[in-house]
């Protein structure tokens, strides 16, 4: 039986990933060359300074990817590469870089949405059973995505501001944590206590949508208040607050949906999937719903090249090809 082999590249932000995927399930390898020490100084992504890594790495990481892999060009089947949505710069490093290797060993060029990579990530630690409803969050996304089977994408509700990992990076700006905020607040809100009252956007009753941007104010305005009366917050408290705040909206309105269309699945993707305080509470909702759930394990819930090659394959299989005309776009449709 003939093994399908994928070689993942992702550079849409600051990772320089490449991962070799057997089958669409089997990781064989999975670099990552992660760009934090460099934007840190920032507090946030520099997109200038993310391209010119991705220059320096692109190669090196695709060469590691295959050596870790134990294996050679011939044995690929394809290259998938992060078509959008991402830094306009960063993406055209990869997909450039893509479109240079398949040039030279003639493989077939898959264009991969960044989302749907990281709901693939999910694959990569299980199985994914349809219909299926998806939360994605990460600092670029937050999306409630309806599956009713590979490949096949509906989006039932999205953030109308603020991305979930914008908010908490910028709140942890507020509490002057380095970046990246989400593991800084996810870390300080379990030694504190969810006690000071903020908002919740739960918008329209039977909306999927989000709204994080007043929760946010509602935080720097805390923080500002108390400077004001000579007082300081306990900043535990508040990072437990914000997150309980934020992952109570994420998890209602998941199972709403998983309700709502019948699903037989609740899976969550995305950066933010690595916060303990949403792992945690999405798993208690979904056992009292006796719903099953899938999160990737940690290292597969921010941007890999491993995600990126497991959704490849499903494009691979399907058919779905680029030619050397492929482009990068910063906003690329599901
Ligand atoms: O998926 P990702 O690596 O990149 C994007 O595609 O955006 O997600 C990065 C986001 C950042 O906003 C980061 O703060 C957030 O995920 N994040 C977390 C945690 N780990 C990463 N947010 C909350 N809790 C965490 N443990
Ligand atoms: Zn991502």
């Amino acid at each position: 039986d003939k093994k399908t082999m994928i070689l993942g590249i992702e550079t849409s932000c600051d990772e320089t990933a490449a991962a070799v995927v057997e089958n669409g399930t089997k990781i064989r390898s999975n670099v990552v060359a992660s760009q934090i020490q460099s934007h840190k100084r920032f507090g946030g992504v520099v997109p200038e300074v993310a391209s010119r890594h991705h220059v320096e790495q692109f190669t090196l990481v695709c060469e590691k990817a295959l050596e870790d892999a134990k294996a050679t060009w011939s044995d690929l089947d394809a290259i998938a590469v992060t078509q959008g949505p991402g830094l306009v710069g960063a993406l055209l490093i990869g997909v450039n870089g893509a479109k240079a290797l398949s040039l030279a060993h003639g493989l077939p060029l898959v264009p991969v949405h960044h989302i749907t990579g990281h709901i693939y990530a999910n694959r990569l630690a299980g199985n994914m059973q349809f219909p299926l409803i998806a939360l994605i969050v990460s600092g670029g996304h937050t999306e409630l995505i309806y599956m009713k089977e590979h490949g096949s994408y509906e989006i039932i509700g999205a953030t109308r501001d603020d991305a979930a990992g914008e908010a908490f990076d910028k709140v942890a700006r507020t509490l002057d944590l380095p970046y990246p905020g989400g593991p800084e607040i996810d870390r300080l809100a379990k030694a504190g206590e969810p006690n000071i009252k903020l908002p919740r956007a739960w918008l329209e009753p039977d909306s999927y949508d989000f709204s994080f941007s007043g929760l946010k104010s509602a935080v720097i305005n805390t923080v500002h208040n108390a400077k004001q009366r000579g007082k300081t917050v306990d900043k535990a408290d508040l990072a437990a607050s914000f997150q309980e705040s934020v992952v109570d909206v994420l998890v209602t309105k998941t199972m709403n949906a998983a309700k709502a269309y019948h699903v037989r699945q609740v899976l969550v993707a995305g950066g933010v999937a690595a916060n303990q305080g949403l792992r945690s509470s999405m798993a208690k909702a979904c056992e009292e719903a006796d719903m099953p759930l899938s999160i990737p394990p940690f290292s597969l819930c921010t941007d890999n090249a491993a995600m990126i090659a497991a959704a490849g394959t499903i494009g691979f299989l399907k058919g779905t090809s680029a030619d050397m005309a492929l482009n990068g776009k910063p906003g690329l449709n599901i």
